[in-house]
């Protein structure tokens, strides 16, 4: 009872001196119904960066706020954090229909495209800096994200996704689950990936996120394949050898993990796509905050 009390007490305390988790109803225009949810920190950058951070099946914004290093990130380091949230039951994003997989297209996409767009509007944030990240369906919806709106972001981190265009339904089917993707059975070439990424915006020719992806080895939801399959998609976009990086870390961010790098050079010293391969780790790939901020430029 007393410990209750002062729980509450705690957390009457806590929402009226801090920022928290609110929602926004009406961020323009939502083709799917998709919910908007943003942390903005009491202590915001001028002309701050915004996240865009992307939760996995099951899932709310609600939990990927908590669950998430981004919002004590964001206190740290003053940007905003958008945390869409599915409008499906079971909390998937939809990474299947063609309206998903095309710039504009009407999907969840557009619909998180639409919330970077107010966001950058009403904090007059920078929009030189805006990132993507996302867990598992979310990490699906970050490759999507910068296939689709490629001019949006700078920089992307997937954690144990599927490549853009993987999970494409042959029925159309909108939120459907790919079991021969998901099962590591959808392999192509890099020619094949560059090109089914270049086609949900075609014409293009601007500029392009750097892309992270974190896969563990011991992944029986989304099989380990996808991490070759991701690194030949955006390597291929790049005009990279996937089987040339740059630079190859043992070891590193942490033992049992090994990091490749293509597209280093003095321009770019961090490199233009990452890998990063965790032996032995099943699907959930622990988020590592500090290793996105200096992925995304922001540490
Ligand atoms: C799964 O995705 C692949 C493309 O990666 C596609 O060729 C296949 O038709 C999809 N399966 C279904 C059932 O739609």
């Amino acid at each position: 009872m007393r410990l209750s009390i002062f729980a509450s007490a705690l957390a009457l305390v806590g929402s009226s001196i801090g920022a928290s988790l609110q929602q926004v109803t009406n961020y323009g225009s939502n083709p799917s119904n998709t919910k908007m949810y943003i942390y903005v920190p009491d202590k915001l950058a001028a002309k701050p960066p915004v996240v865009v951070a992307i939760h996995y099946c099951s899932g709310t914004a609600q939990a990927y706020y908590t669950g998430s290093p981004y919002a004590k990130l964001a206190d740290q380091y003053g940007f905003i954090v958008i945390y869409p949230e599915s409008p499906y039951q079971g909390t998937c994003w939809d990474v299947s229909s063609k309206s998903a997989l095309t710039h504009n297209g009407g999907g969840d996409s557009n619909s998180i495209a639409n919330m970077v767009t107010y966001t950058l509007g009403k904090y007059k944030a920078d929009s030189s800096r805006v990132f993507v990240t996302g867990s598992s369906s979310g990490a699906m919806m970050t490759n999507v994200m910068a296939a689709t709106y490629p001019g949006m972001f700078k920089a992307a981190t997937a954690y144990s996704g599927v490549p853009a265009g993987c999970f494409m339904s042959a029925s159309n089917q909108v939120n459907g689950w790919n079991s021969t993707c998901a099962q590591g059975n959808v392999k192509a070439s890099a020619d094949y990936w560059a090109k089914t990424v270049k086609d949900m915006y075609p014409g293009y020719t601007g500029s392009r996120p750097r892309f992270q992806v974190y896969h563990g080895s011991a992944d029986t939801t989304l099989r380990p394949q996808n991490y070759q399959e991701t690194v030949k998609e955006w390597t291929g976009v790049f005009g990279f050898d996937a089987s040339k990086p740059e630079k190859t870390q043992q070891g590193f961010p942490q033992s049992g993990y090994t990091t490749q790098t293509w597209g280093v050079d003095s321009q770019n010293p961090l490199g233009t796509v990452q890998g990063i391969y965790a032996q032995n780790v099943g699907h959930t790939v622990p988020m590592n905050g500090a290793q996105d901020m200096k992925w995304f430029g922001l540490a």
